[in-house]
């Protein structure tokens, strides 16, 4: 059997393969935080593909944390009936379920990718986003600069949320420390010039991740994983970079995570070198740390992918893109790397079945019978 499709277990919990959907804003919730039939489909649609893990998009921890008004929430319990829902058809179709716990920072109230760029004004339905300083990100509004007490909620915040996680019924907590929402902000010197204890080197501004990490870790049973997503690196001079993160991965596994998914960038506007497996370096870079590792960005093919974990870059791979227009990635991979589909009402997909014993197997057979259920 292949790598790509062999089980995986962290802590308790075990993966029917190493092939992740990463997470991905689907801009379809109404202003409510509610996810709806459409997250079913779409995550139903990929545990049914056979994804291991079919991870949410971001789910903001508070309201004011979304990104943009139409993200989905875990902040209040009419949220939680409306993810279980969606958690107990992931779990009929043989996925764990992961939901990506985030808050926005001084990128939250911004415009649907086609609406527009910017800011949300308060009179189109934004809000005032927050951050570690008042800095903006480059062509949105100032934000507030969070005073003391406003940061010492935040892991408490995270950590509510993931009880909330647990409620609705998920097997998996992803913190989201990347693509500059408000941990990465904290973790990286181009959005922290704090100059108190939240600020200034890499420990202090890594300080409340890995409080948060604490509060969530605290809430979850032994038996369920905790993921971190991190930028690697800013791609930019004087920014995070790869071993800054290795460094972080560390304490990351000492504070009771149990894999680091390593993305990269975001915070500001950098030239990113983009590529076919562009980030896999970082997920080794990572890896070779002592933690799990996932492995992200223009990992398309199932042989690519395959590769990435035979030659110990990573411990699973995340699709977010290929799995858009391919929610049964995962199943074509198997037939490519010549592994068993076990979705039985897809039985017919596969040219590996046999339709009599004796007789021809795969597509020729199905052809030759010329008859169809
Ligand atoms: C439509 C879309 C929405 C995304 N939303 C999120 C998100 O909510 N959280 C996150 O960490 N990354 C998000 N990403 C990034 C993906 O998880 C992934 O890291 C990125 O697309 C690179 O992987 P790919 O080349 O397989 O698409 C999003 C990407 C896309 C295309």
């Amino acid at each position: 059997m292949s790598l790509l499709l062999s089980p995986l277990t962290l802590r308790g919990t075990t993966f029917r393969n190493r092939i992740w959907l990463a997470p991905m804003c689907q801009y379809s919730a109404a202003d409510d935080g509610l996810p709806n039939d459409w997250h079913l489909a779409h995550l139903g649609a990929r545990a049914v593909g056979g994804f291991g893990l079919v991870l949410t998009e971001a789910a903001a921890i508070v309201p004011e944390g979304r990104i943009s008004p139409q993200d989905v929430g875990i902040w209040n319990d009419d949220q939680v009936a409306a993810w279980h829902r969606i958690t107990d058809f992931l779990r009929a179709r043989g996925a764990r379920s992961g939901i990506q716990l985030a808050h926005a920072g001084r990128k939250a109230s911004t415009y649907r990718f086609d609406e527009g760029r910017g800011t949300v004004p308060a009179d189109q339905g934004g809000w005032t986003a927050v951050g570690p300083t008042a800095d903006p990100f480059a062509g949105y509004d100032a934000p507030h600069q969070l005073s003391e007490a406003e940061i010492l909620a935040v892991p408490g915040q995270f950590a509510a949320a993931a009880r909330r996680a647990l409620a609705a019924g998920f097997d998996v907590v992803e913190v989201h420390a990347a693509h500059g929402y408000l941990l990465h902000q904290f973790l990286s010197p181009l959005s922290n010039s704090r100059t108190d204890r939240w600020g200034g080197d890499l420990a202090a501004r890594a300080q409340l991740l890995l409080d948060t990490v604490d509060a969530v870790r605290a809430v979850l049973p032994d038996t369920s994983p905790l993921l971190v997503r991190v930028s690697a690196t800013d791609w930019t001079d004087g920014g995070l970079t790869g071993e800054d993160t290795a460094v972080v991965a560390g304490w990351l596994r000492e504070h009771g995570v149990d894999l680091v998914d390593v993305s990269t960038g975001g915070n500001v506007h950098a030239s990113i070198p983009v590529g076919p497996g562009y980030q896999v370096p970082f997920a080794r870079q990572v890896r070779d740390t002592g933690i799990a590792s996932g492995a992200v960005g223009l990992i398309t093919t199932p042989h690519q992918a395959e590769k990435v974990l035979s030659e110990g870059e990573a411990d699973v791979v995340l699709l977010g893109r290929p799995a858009l227009f391919d929610p049964s990635w995962p199943l074509r991979a198997a037939r490519e790397l010549g592994d068993d589909t076990p979705t039985l009402a897809y039985h017919w997909g596969t040219p590996q079945v046999e339709v009599l014993p004796g007789q021809p197997t795969g597509w020729a057979a199905q052809y030759a019978r010329g008859s169809w259920d």
